[in-house]
């Protein structure tokens, strides 16, 4: 979480730097600053907020943010409330050293009581404080360069972090740091121009070539000379990656939609003929053909269990995935929160697969134990949405979901995307394993073939949910049923609707509800329930009648053809039928969209929900 920015090169710094926060907002948005470095001395302003607050801060204090170096921050608080004093740059005591950082350092409390027995003072709660002063400390202690004493602080932390630190005397240098969280450099003009920013979107606009740091490396930066980068542990010269970036302008821009995720949603019907592009091949009935799974089809034929770990919507899409490759592989699955992963000791035993699933591939908690099943001896298998993310980097071996950059706070394409690759990589296992029928295998590949225009046509629904949402948008809980594949789509909704609108909603599985949760329905208990066409049809209408006898309002997702339902729900969505294995693809749509009307109606600002960040690189 939190994002970082920085430029040092031979443009004036400030609208580089408050563009990119503004880009890099969906990292965190409850507080951010900016420093600009000039010959004789620094500007600098901090505000808690939004990044449209601190440009307005700046403006009205008539700031003069002018200087050709500078860096910026926008935070997610972790140590400390979101407030100016706790809002990143961070400054040294003596005001030497000006800082920003995202990740935690987690002996910080033990450096600060050092620090404070030789004098130091804090004002802010953060340990970013903490680790400036501590570079300040030894460089002084050791009479070195900046270089050496972030070199030397860095191999006293513990924890993860991605910085970059200026010296108010010298402003044409700038050292940037990475363990854990993630750090791009932007190569401008003549390789003399640099660009940090923790993706590489913010500095689109002025060049594609792009380093991704490492853990455990460190660029020295000096305007208009070569980068110099270094190992942190041994201070040894390593050969910079310079990598062209693939992204498109036009991808991360709102255009005409009021919000990212709006167009994120009507983007689907795209996003996944990308997913599907080069891979499923429509002649002869089907083939699949995806390199990452191509190579290691020896590792998948005999896979004994397979372990899938991943953390909110992409756990949603894992328990899809479980679903799915027991129904076709016939392999044992288990779904793991990547979190609760990492505390259980896991057992992993020879011929055990482990799959981590990521949008932005730098979540911590599925980072981290992704190296614990590599430790353990597991083939890990990464399914991630962004290239060159610290887990796709980190995997055995992989595929993109290729949904493009995904931008609004709360994922919905990169759901649908993960869904459509663990759809072909059940069917390219099944078909190796022979535990797949055929008419079944060609029956879906067709059927993936067509899902775009059914998506694309279910989208249509979208003026009527509006109707719907004016209904329930004062409510204060939503129920969300589903059964069998769709139980994980009734958990998504219920994400989607909690995360943007503020209203608390629980999916269940419908049978479950029984059990508990049905003491909960009343005439003020809205329960959206996926009732398409599927073998738990005539089930699903039973738990229909008992939320009815209880008098609570169901809006039904149906099949456009279904009659019986239609008789029983208050409200009817129809979406276009298609096979139970895929029909998660099409039955998500609604109740995104329904999550993202009532949060409109209720005023909320979709795209950046309170206390939420996109990707949280902090466990
Ligand atoms: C919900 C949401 C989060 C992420 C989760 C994992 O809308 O976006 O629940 O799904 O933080 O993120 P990734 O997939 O980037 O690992």
């Amino acid at each position: 979480m939190c994002g970082i920015i920085g430029y040092l090169g031979n443009r004036n710094a400030y609208p580089i730097l408050i563009d990119g926060l503004k880009k890099l907002e969906y990292r965190g948005y409850d507080s951010s600053g900016i420093a600009v470095f000039c010959n004789n001395g620094y500007k600098i302003c901090k505000t808690k907020g939004k990044v449209s607050e601190l440009e307005k801060k700046i403006f009205y204090q008539k700031k003069n943010m002018i200087g050709t170096s500078g860096i910026g921050h926008t935070r997610w608080a972790t140590h400390g409330v979101p407030d100016n004093i706790n809002a990143h740059p961070h400054v040294s005591n003596s005001h030497k050293l000006i800082i920003i950082h995202n990740g935690i350092i987690e002996n910080f409390h033990a450096i600060k009581i050092i620090l404070l027995k030789n004098g130091f003072h804090f004002k802010s709660e953060t340990d970013t404080e903490v680790l400036v002063n501590l570079i300040e400390y030894i460089q002084t202690e050791h009479q070195c360069s900046l270089e050496e004493a972030v070199r030397i602080s860095l191999n006293e932390v513990i924890g993860a972090y991605s910085i970059a630190i200026v010296e108010r005397s010298n402003p044409n240098t700038m050292i940037v740091a990475k363990l854990g969280s993630p750090i791009a450099l932007g190569i401008g003009s003549n390789e003399k121009e640099f660009f940090i920013a923790s993706d590489p979107i913010p500095f689109l606009n002025y060049t594609k070539n792009v380093i991704y740091l490492k853990d455990g490396e460190m660029a020295i930066i000096k305007k208009n000379e070569k980068l110099d980068l270094r190992s942190i542990v041994n201070n040894h010269k390593i050969s910079p990656v310079i990598e062209q970036l693939q992204i498109n302008l036009k991808e991360i821009e709102k255009g005409h939609y009021k919000y990212f995720m709006l167009k994120e949603i009507y983007e689907q019907p795209k996003t996944i003929l990308d997913t599907l592009r080069g891979r499923l091949l429509n002649q002869n009935g089907g083939i699949i053909c995806i390199d990452g799974i191509e190579l290691n089809k020896k590792i998948f034929t005999y896979a004994k269990h397979i372990t899938i770990i991943a953390c909110g919507t992409s756990w949603h899409a894992s328990l899809i995935g479980e679903y799915l490759l027991e129904k076709l592989t016939r392999i044992p699955v288990e779904v793991e929160y990547a979190s609760e992963f990492i505390y259980r000791d896991p057992i992993i035993e020879k011929r055990d697969i482990v799959i981590v699933i990521s949008q932005s591939g730098e979540t911590a908690d599925t980072l981290s134990a992704l190296k614990l099943a590599k430790q353990r001896g597991s083939f890990v298998f990464g399914i991630c949405n962004v290239v060159g993310s610290s887990i796709a980097r980190n995997v055995d071996d992989g595929v993109y979901t290729h949904a493009g950059p995904e931008i609004g706070v709360a994922s919905t394409k990169s759901f649908t995307a993960q869904i459509t690759i663990l759809v072909l990589l059940a069917l390219t296992i099944g078909k190796y394993r022979s535990t797949i029928d055929k008419h079944l295998y060609h029956n879906l590949c067709e059927e993936l073939g067509n899902i775009t225009e059914k998506v694309f046509c279910t989208l249509k629904i979208d003026r009527y949910l509006k109707e719907i949402s004016k209904k329930y948008c004062n409510v204060k809980n939503f129920l969300y049923l589903g059964r069998g594949i769709n139980f994980p789509v009734a958990l998504e909704g219920a994400l989607k609707l909690k995360e943007i609108s503020y209203i608390h909603a629980e999916g269940y599985p419908a049978a479950e509800m029984k059990h508990g949760p049905i003491a909960l329905i009343d005439e003020k208990m809205p329960v959206v329930i996926i009732a398409t066409k599927n073998i738990h049809y005539e089930k699903i209408i039973g738990n229909i009648q008992e939320i009815k006898a209880r008098k609570g309002r169901i809006i039904a997702i149906i099949n456009e053809e279904d009659l019986q339902i239609q008789m029983l729900a208050d409200h009817i969505i129809k979406v276009p039928k298609t096979s139970e294995e895929i029909s998660p693809l099409i039955n998500i749509i609604p109740l995104q969209l329904l999550a993202y009307q009532i949060a409109c109606i209720r005023g909320k600002n979709v795209d950046q929900p309170r206390n939420l960040a996109k990707s949280v690189t902090v466990e």
